[in-house]
């Protein structure tokens, strides 16, 4: 059963917790990746915090995020059933992409994460890492799309819930 208000809490969460996750991400990509090709300057600080700070910023909201996304999944699970059994997938491209894209980056950031913790070879650990912050200003475009053609959704949910 779902419910409007816990449906909006949690959508308003994916909303506040996806801007930060892409906020840092987008800040380490940027400050301390683009043209930093002896490594990342450890010391460096951008807006009073350091590249380990901003990463544990990133980790935390993705860890926050993803646990709202499963519950966001989870309510649209027969969403994805009837998709794939009755044949919509044409129709539906764009949210399906944006699952892909989704899992994709989330392997390809949490596996370095998994190598970093079980003192892995550091060059596959940064082979992920690259395709990861790739891979993730593609994820940017489609929740851009996902997000900006629900925004009725959230005034109208926004207005139910006010009456
Ligand atoms: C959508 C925008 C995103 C951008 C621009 C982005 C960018 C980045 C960058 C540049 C790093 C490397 C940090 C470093 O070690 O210097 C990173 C690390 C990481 N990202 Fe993302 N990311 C995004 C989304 C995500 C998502 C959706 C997930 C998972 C659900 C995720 C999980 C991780 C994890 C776990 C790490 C740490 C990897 C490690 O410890 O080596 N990221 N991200
Ligand atoms: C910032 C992150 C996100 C926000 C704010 C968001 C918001 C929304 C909203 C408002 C709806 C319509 C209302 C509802 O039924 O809940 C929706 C539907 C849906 N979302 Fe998301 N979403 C996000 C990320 C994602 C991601 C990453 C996926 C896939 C992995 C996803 C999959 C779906 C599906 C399958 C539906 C139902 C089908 C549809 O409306 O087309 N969402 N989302």
């Amino acid at each position: 059963m779902k419910s409007p208000s816990l449906s909006l809490k949690i959508n308003l969460g994916l909303l506040l917790l996806g801007l930060i996750m892409v906020f840092s991400g987008l800040l380490i990509q940027i400050k301390y990746h683009i043209g930093n090709h002896d490594g990342i300057d450890i010391i460096k600080s951008v807006w009073g915090l350091s590249h380990s700070e901003w990463l544990i910023i990133h980790k935390i909201s993705v860890i926050i995020f993803s646990f709202f996304l499963v519950y966001h999944i989870n309510l649209h699970w027969r969403w994805f059933k009837a998709v794939v059994t009755k044949n919509l997938i044409a129709k539906n491209r764009h949210v399906l992409t944006l699952s892909i894209l989704f899992l994709l980056v989330a392997l390809t950031g949490f596996l370095p994460w998994l190598i970093k913790l079980t003192g892995g070879d550091e060059s596959i650990l940064n082979t992920f890492i690259e395709i990861h912050d790739k891979i993730a200003l593609i994820l940017l475009v489609y929740l851009a799309l996902h997000i900006s053609s629900r925004i009725r959704w959230f005034i109208t949910t926004f207005d139910k819930l006010k009456k």
